[in-house]
């Protein structure tokens, strides 16, 4: 990858306390608080407006809109959120439809991602609801989803205005398991085999491919790519039988003048390819619309939910992915979204980040230990830090205690820079204990982060903690972090120096201690 790594994502958005009841209002009164309040100059850029920003039906040229009822000023509310110093976030997903049914951007990706860079969108949340017909096939499991190819009976050529040239699959070069039957070529699905055609164009430019198939009964949507010279096309076929037995289906194409060959085959060995193509879909898309210099780029979040292993695909073109499904404010979803987050780490690379979704600080009945504990495991596991509790509470003449600490808690500057450090790597968990997990991570400057999390239910006494041992245990620092050295606990101020270990550290019940160590020698 040759992009400069940038950050986590830190922001705020709708979905967590808000849900599907937003409005124009509501954003702006949140704008206002997340600059009052501080929390834009603790760092939070970004604001996203997640699902139900959209009208339900798209405009007579195809392009979302708002909602135009809950946002009047529609997309000139963009720009009056940049003048308070925010950056703007959409939301919209890889199906037919959003998760709450608003038309999604399957399909639309080229015309969705030029409208949000025109609109000066900054930020692109990209769901995956209605990826498969769910009344058919509500499981979403790789055996139920085949994406197979029909068997292809011809390919057709023909430039605008004139006949087409057809060619028979008889005259296809044939490898692996593709051969001919009495109703067309088969042995395309899965990647296992390839059919090329070598045609002949009598002038470069663009061309009506047809595909003529042999109908059968289908669940979805079958599939063939097209490749001709390092170009890939994409044809779909209905999922219908419909009343005869073959039909055709059309692609444009471009072709150079003479010979051309083109190759068809089907990657697609079931639901892991079909949304690694979705999303890359919606990458290069965002790509396109944002290449010239003068466009604003759009970060691309990913939120599959970890269902086809997005940590192994994502990293070429998205700068975060969930890993799951949806947290909520319990400290029993917030450890489950911390466990599948830290052991990710081989996957999250500087500027990709593994996403445990966004946090639930200050929402529900989470003590200020547990929102104490899942803030410094977010910071410390390079999460995205995206609020998503209603921060114009921060904003009252007269804060509650709890409310202050919880602002103390969201915008702890020294807490953040673990998350924004430079070096922008997650931490490893070197210990993993039924009560005590031990995180580190790596610093720029040869400085490290260390984090003691209680998971349990009663209060734990750490017995002496060697530095230099713990250190050896990631060898992104080992060698690097010998010590002595000096520390500071970014919640209690404490300090210490010439320090070859701590000692005796007490953490309550779903809480952490956190350091921040640099060496001295
Ligand atoms: C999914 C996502 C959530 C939110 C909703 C919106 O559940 O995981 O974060 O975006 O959709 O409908």
């Amino acid at each position: 990858m040759n992009r400069t790594p940038l950050p986590p994502v830190m922001g705020w958005s709708t979905w967590n306390q808000f849900r599907q009841n937003i409005s124009e209002a509501l954003v702006l009164e949140i704008a206002h608080a997340l600059v009052d309040a501080g929390f834009t100059k603790a760092g939070y850029q970004y604001l996203n407006l997640d699902d139900c920003w959209q009208a339900t039906r798209r405009d007579t040229q195809g392009r979302l809109q708002f909602d135009a009822g809950l946002f009047p000023s529609r997309e000139g509310l963009i720009p009056t959120l940049n003048a308070l110093g925010l950056k703007v976030g959409l939301y919209s997903s890889a199906g037919a439809l959003t998760c709450e049914d608003m038309p999604g951007s399957y399909g639309h990706e080229a015309i969705d991602a030029e409208t949000f860079a025109r609109w000066g969108v900054e930020l692109l949340k990209y769901d995956y609801c209605h990826i498969v017909d769910m009344a058919t096939d509500p499981h979403h499991t790789d055996d139920s989803f085949p994406t197979h190819t029909p068997p292809l009976l011809y390919i057709g050529i023909a430039a605008d205005g004139a006949l087409e040239t057809q060619y028979p699959a008889a005259q296809a070069k044939l490898s692996g398991a593709a051969r001919l039957e009495a109703d067309g070529l088969h042995g395309l699905s899965c990647g296992q085999g390839n059919a090329a055609f070598a045609i002949q164009a009598p002038s470069a430019g663009t061309y009506h491919l047809s595909i003529g198939y042999t109908k059968s009964l289908a669940l979805h949507e079958r599939y063939v790519e097209i490749g001709i010279g390092g170009k890939t096309y994409e044809a779909w076929f209905p999922r219908s039988s419909g009343w005869s037995d073959t039909g055709r289906v059309h692609v444009d194409i471009q072709l150079e003048a003479g010979e051309n060959v083109l190759t068809l085959y089907n990657p697609m060995r079931g639901q892991r390819e079909d949304s690694i193509r979705r999303y890359r879909r919606m990458g290069d898309a965002l790509k396109a619309a944002t290449a010239s210099s003068s466009a604003k780029p759009i970060a691309f979040s990913i939120c599959e939910h970890g269902r086809t292993q997005p940590w192994t695909w994502a990293g070429r073109f998205a700068s975060s992915w969930r890993i799951g499904p949806d947290i909520s404010a319990r400290w029993g979803s917030i450890m489950a979204c911390y466990e599948r987050a830290v052991s990710l780490l081989p996957y999250q690379q500087p500027g990709a980040y593994n996403d445990p979704d966004m946090l639930e600080v200050g929402i529900g009945s989470l003590t200020l230990a547990e929102n104490r504990a899942h803030f410094s495991l977010w910071c410390m596991l390079s999460a995205p830090l995206v609020l998503g509790c209603d921060v114009r509470r921060f904003t009252a003449a007269d804060l509650s205690e709890e409310t202050r600490a919880l602002h103390g808690i969201l915008t702890n500057g020294e807490v953040i820079a673990l998350n924004q450090d430079a070096l922008y790597l997650q931490a490893k968990r070197i210990q993993s204990g039924e009560a005590m997990d031990v995180l580190l991570k790596p610093l720029l400057g040869g400085g490290m982060a260390l984090c003691l999390l209680n998971k349990s239910d009663t209060a734990q006494t750490l017995p002496t903690l060697p530095l230099s041992t713990l250190a050896q245990a990631d060898e992104r620092i080992a060698g690097k972090g010998l010590g002595p050295f000096r520390w500071r606990n970014p919640w209690t101020g404490e300090t210490g120096e010439h320090a070859q270990a701590l000692e005796s550290i007490q953490i309550a019940p779903h809480d952490v201690a956190l350091f921040r160590l640099t060496p001295e020698a």
